[in-house]
């Protein structure tokens, strides 16, 4: 399969390696200041740029024919009009706040979690802490987003999520930035006599690069809107 990989930071040459070792070309490579190869050569496009440069990046795919796996996050108020121009161009997109089989295993177990606790929420109170290297642009984490999203669905005492500590109806979200850790989420319910808590640590950025191959090579010719549970089978 020929690849166009759109971002060639951590993540894009993480991706590169993987896609190599399972055989895959790299037809074309679009960073901030460098392009090289041919975009219409490329089958499927691999998008971990920055969050400002995601929706242009992702129309000039869509503009190509070429289908979009994309793990750049921090740009979800624009996923409607996204939605609606890969539609109008008959092509194919595939975005995951987060590629690793464990986490999206573990979004799946936080819902289930989050059944059971919505009958005791007078006894527990949720929190959601994620941690990341210095460098990362956004916050709070796509990833955290998506949890926050499933545990709110699923309780309806916790109407929105929210960072800021006075919104005592929203279930809280705290950002840590520490050094080079590549991702850890837990979820934390505490009681006054007891806490429990789910936690998912990423020991390198591998699997979310195997991940994003792994999509990439799932959404090769298809057409139209996707996530990980298609993948996965979830
Ligand atoms: N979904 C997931 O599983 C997952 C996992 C990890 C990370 N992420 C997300 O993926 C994104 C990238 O993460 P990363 O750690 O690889 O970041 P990174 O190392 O900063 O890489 C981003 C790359 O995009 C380049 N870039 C800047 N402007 C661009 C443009 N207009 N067009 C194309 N490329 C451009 C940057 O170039 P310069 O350095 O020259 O600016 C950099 O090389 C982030 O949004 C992050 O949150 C998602």
């Amino acid at each position: 399969m020929n690849i166009a990989l759109i971002g060639y930071g951590r993540m894009g040459k993480a991706i590169e390696k993987i896609a190599r070792e399972r055989g895959h070309d790299i037809a074309f490579i679009l960073d901030k200041e460098t392009t090289t190869g041919d975009l219409s050569k490329a089958e499927v496009a691999i998008n971990f740029s920055v969050p400002d440069a995601a929706v242009a990046n992702l129309k000039l795919c869509f503009d190509a024919g070429v289908p979009v796996v994309c793990g750049t996050t921090g740009w979800l108020d624009q996923q409607a009009e996204i939605h609606a121009y890969c539609s109008a161009k008959n092509c194919g997109f595939l975005y995951a706040s987060n590629f690793s089989i464990g986490v999206n295993l573990f979004f799946q177990l936080n819902e289930k979690l989050a059944q059971l606790m919505k009958n005791h929420r007078e006894t527990y109170t949720p929190l959601l802490e994620e941690t990341h290297h210095i460098h990362k642009l956004d916050a709070p984490s796509g990833t955290a987003i998506s949890l926050a999203e499933g545990i709110c669905k699923n309780d309806p005492s916790l109407p929105r999520w929210t960072m800021n500590k006075d919104d005592e109806k929203g279930l809280q979200i705290v950002a840590h930035r520490e050094g080079e850790v590549p991702g850890t989420h837990r979820i934390t319910y505490s009681s006054k006599i007891d806490e429990l808590h789910i936690e998912h640590k990423a020991h390198s950025r591998e699997g979310f690069a195997f991940g994003a191959v792994i999509a990439a090579e799932w959404l090769n010719g298809k057409n139209g809107i996707f996530s990980m549970n298609d993948v996965l089978n979830l």
